[in-house]
């Protein structure tokens, strides 16, 4: 049953490099969705904004839209240390929302956001968006009944020089991008872990280990090393007699399952789909490079990297320089994280009056208890008791 017959109405708080290349064009090109109003104190952006898409107003007063009883749902695309406040505002306004992540920088702004998401009948969702990844959402599927306890390790691991200065300089890097594979971890796990260690720097390189009670295992390496040409993501999950293995989130390999088999999802807005079908992972590793070359110039002489294109052993049955970037609207050529399935499904739930499957302030609490767990671990030197 349908609780309302109209488009879920939709307010930004933060309209940034991030918003401005994922739910923004989500929303505006949604079936469900419309955009109302977006507020920035940033007015150039506001301005740029205006102009190339319907929106309903822009403000520098994120008040406003608080205050409009035409606005159904929040989404919040500031950077973190203002997330907690504007969840518990935009809650207390009677909004549903949206906000990026980490949900929270500290115990305390957690604590707030979990008495505001209790208090009002608006819903909570974070933007831990790789659950609703196609690979992670199969992978999820394929081990619903494979028997515990599983082995999970990640690596996310990309130099972003850019991140060495400005606000997230003095940021960890496990607060801000390592909270999306906690998530990750415990969402595929169903379960907290119950002690947590962590080695490496306090801002940017780190090897972590998660013990779940069950006796699964996540091993995680998160960091900004490396080259820009070897893809950031991958996880494999070993239980029992089976292994899946997805790299960044394109090819899936899955061993020990009857009937199934290996899988290639298409990447972000289905860009070169086609390509990868059918010339596989290796077409996505070797365009990915030469796309970065085409849409960041200048970026690796700024940073004295060497964008070596990939060569690999067996020569291609392609030639990568003969594709183009396909959607402009993209900051680049990027897999399917999730991002758009994410919020048209909190949308849908708003219209349907469902409970979503989006990660709700318990998550996002879970997450970012992990990751400052994980930072008292590495400043201690010992593994760290988790709350279960
Ligand atoms: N889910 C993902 O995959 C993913 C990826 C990248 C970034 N992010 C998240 O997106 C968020 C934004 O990151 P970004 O890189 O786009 O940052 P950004 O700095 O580019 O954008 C933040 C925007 O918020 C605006 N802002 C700041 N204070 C404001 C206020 N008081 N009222 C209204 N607007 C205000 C700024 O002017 C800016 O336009 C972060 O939380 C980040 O962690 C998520």
């Amino acid at each position: 049953m349908t609780a309302y017959n109209r488009q879920v109405r939709v307010g930004f708080i933060g309209a940034g490099g991030f918003i401005s290349a994922h739910h923004l064009l989500t929303v505006r090109d949604s079936g469900i969705m419309e955009i109302r109003a977006i507020a920035d104190i940033d007015e150039a952006r506001l301005a740029k904004h205006a102009a190339n898409m319907p929106i309903g107003y822009t403000t520098t007063d994120y008040k406003k839209l608080l205050a409009d009883p035409e606005i159904d749902l929040i989404v919040i695309g500031t950077k973190q240390d203002l997330h907690a406040q504007f969840i518990v505002e935009s809650l207390d306004a009677g909004k549903w929302v949206l906000c990026e992540k980490p949900m929270a920088e500290t115990a305390a702004e957690t604590q707030a956001v979990l008495t505001a998401e209790a208090r009002n009948p608006g819903r909570l969702a974070i933007g831990f968006n790789r659950r609703f990844a196609p690979a992670y959402a199969d992978a999820k599927r394929l081990l619903r009944d494979v028997p515990r306890p599983w082995y999970i390790n990640y690596r996310l691991m990309y130099p972003n020089p850019g991140k060495r200065k400005g606000f997230y300089a003095d940021q960890p890097r496990m607060l801000y991008e390592g909270c999306h594979i906690l998530d990750l971890a415990c969402w595929l796990l169903d379960e907290r872990p119950r002690r947590v260690f962590m080695t490496g720097d306090p801002f940017l390189n780190n090897c972590c280990i998660l013990d779940y009670p069950d006796g699964s295992q996540l091993s995680f390496l998160c960091g900004s090393m490396g080259s820009v040409c070897l893809w950031k993501e991958y996880m494999e999950v070993f239980g029992g007699w089976t292994g899946i293995t997805v790299s960044d989130f394109v090819d899936m390999r899955v061993r020990g399952f009857p009937g199934e088999r290996d899988r290639v999802y298409a990447p972000y807005m289905g860009e070169h789909a086609k390509e990868i079908q059918r010339f596989g992972f290796d077409f996505y590793e070797q365009y990915k490079v030469h796309a970065f070359q085409q849409t960041n110039p200048g970026y690796a002489e700024a940073y004295g990297m060497d964008l070596v294109p990939v060569q690999r052993p067996v020569a291609a049955p392609f030639d990568v320089t003969d594709y183009k970037h396909e959607t402009p609207d993209l900051w680049g050529f990027t897999p399917d994280k999730g991002w758009i399935p994410a919020v048209e499904h909190f949308a849908q739930c708003f219209l349907d009056g469902t409970t979503p499957d989006n990660a709700d302030g318990k998550a996002g609490a879970l997450a970012t208890d992990l990751a400052l767990a994980l930072l008292e671990s590495l400043e201690s030197g010992q593994a760290v008791e988790t709350e279960t």
